[in-house]
């Protein structure tokens, strides 16, 4: 669905016609040039969008929640800002976030709070907030993945246990064995503190392994992520625990392990700090 759709937008000054018959549509992602000559009406059209002038015929549609910043095509050269940082103070608290998130990194790099980030899952989520930093810009899958790993865990009944930790998971998990990873087909199931799925994948790539989507007697690992809800039985990550312990009873050799226990193969294969 688009962000913006224009239909047959026309415009008047002073009584005579500036433009009519302007259509188009913004996509998400999308990024647009307009070109023309001087005067042709090309601030005019933007400023139409925000509201701030007025529309003789047509029709402007925004998605929900849609947001318009509006800059002047001069931008002030005095300030001392980057183009990026001009451009997004539109989005003043999108920059407020990643300079939190700065924040936090760097207090984590010098060892503040270190007994929280030395263990697990702290030493994951450092691992997830320096490498979505490391571009210097986060995307909104990062950001969502972030908010779901943190969430859970400060939701791990604290007020009811007083602990920190993630309830333990009632389930089979074989994490004392040394998991051979090379060539192993390998299958990640649930949400990784250590950050996306893609992030997840490229790792056990990294450590040799074969990342597959689904659970079949082909499969040597299942690694179970960090965020597992307690209604595990009926999430599709449930169902492919189900199915690695179907296998397993039939004679197939499928290990299941938790991410704590794969990342802790990484850090012994030197792929992550
Ligand atoms: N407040 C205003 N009142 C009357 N006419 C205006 C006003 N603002 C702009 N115009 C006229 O409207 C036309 C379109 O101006 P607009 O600023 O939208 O053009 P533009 O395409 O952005 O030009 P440029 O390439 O110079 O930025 C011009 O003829 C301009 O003189
Ligand atoms: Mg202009």
């Amino acid at each position: 669905m688009p962000i913006v759709t224009a239909a047959n937008l026309r415009k008047e000054l002073a009584g005579s016609l500036l433009f009519e018959g302007v259509s188009f549509s913004v996509e998400r992602r999308d990024r647009l040039a307009l070109s023309g000559p001087n005067g042709a009406g090309k601030t005019t059209l933007l400023r139409m969008l925000v509201g701030e002038s007025e529309t003789h015929g047509g029709e402007l549609s925004f998605a929900k929640g849609t947001r318009i910043a509006l800059h002047d095509q001069r931008p002030p050269l005095d300030r001392g800002l980057t183009l990026r940082e001009y451009s997004l103070t539109g989005a003043r608290d999108l920059i407020e976030t990643e300079e939190e998130l700065g924040r936090l990194e760097q207090a984590m790099a010098t060892g503040d709070h270190e007994e929280a980030t030395r263990g697990w899952p702290g030493d994951a989520i450092h691992a997830n907030v320096r490498q979505v930093l490391a571009d210097g810009v986060v995307t909104e899958l990062e950001r969502a993945n972030l908010l779901a790993v943190l969430t859970e865990m400060a939701n791990c009944d604290f007020a009811a246990t007083g602990s920190a930790q993630a309830e333990p998971m009632q389930l089979p998990i074989d994490d004392s064995a040394v998991v051979e990873m090379q060539q192993a087909v390998l299958v990640h199931t649930g949400e990784f503190a250590y950050g996306t799925r893609a992030r997840c994948e490229r790792l056990s790539s990294d450590m040799g392994a074969l990342p597959v989507d689904s659970v079949t007697g082909k499969t040597d690992v299942l690694v179970i992520g960090t965020r597992v809800s307690r209604a595990w039985l009926n999430e599709s990550y449930g169902r492919k625990i189900l199915k690695a312990m179907e296998l397993r009873k039939v004679g197939h050799r499928v290990r299941i392990i938790s991410e704590r226990w794969w990342f802790e193969h990484a850090r012994r294969a030197g792929r992550v700090s």
